[in-house]
């Protein structure tokens, strides 16, 4: 039986989860997150491999990205930071590499409506589905979602 591959890859200040700004990101930190997991998928957390890729430039994340298409990874769930709502080449990326994306993020970019440009999104159009607001659980849901498109794929 194979297993479901998926990166979790974060991009610029997301390093620093669970300190950066709590009262807007969350007070968690990626470490919780395989916990989540086995938590809300019980029967299917053994057959989840989860790889962790974190950067703050714009090239690294490309280069990580394209690793994914290499390596023929089953997902990804991609929380691209400040670059969702400004990249290009990120987006011009996700749109030929064909690794089913989740756009996440920790925040509801939709209510942060003093901030307009934070509720625009390049990466959106290139993802299978877009997850925002519940902090470090939108990771998991993201997870969630992933699993359960690999699973409908593979059958
Ligand atoms: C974020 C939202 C972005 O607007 C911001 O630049 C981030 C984090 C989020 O997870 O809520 O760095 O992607």
């Amino acid at each position: 039986m194979t297993n479901c591959r998926i990166l979790v890859l974060n991009g610029p200040n997301l390093g620093h989860l669970g300190k950066r700004q709590p009262e807007i990101y969350g007070a968690q930190g990626m470490e919780a997150l395989g916990t989540m997991v086995e938590k809300m998928l019980p029967e299917a957390a053994s057959r989840i491999e989860l790889s962790y890729f974190q950067a703050n430039g714009e090239g690294q994340l490309i280069d990580r990205l394209e690793g994914a298409w290499r390596d023929k990874l089953d997902g990804v769930a991609f929380n691209a930071g400040a670059f969702t709502h400004t990249s290009l080449a990120l987006a011009d990326c996700l749109a030929w590499i064909g690794v089913p994306c989740v756009e996440v993020h920790l925040s509801n970019i939709f209510a942060r409506t003093d901030q307009p440009l934070r509720r625009q999104s390049l990466m959106g159009q290139s993802c299978i589905g877009v997850i925002a607001g519940f902090g470090m659980m939108s990771y998991c849901l993201a997870v969630s979602a992933l699993w359960q498109h690999w699973l409908k794929e593979n059958s």
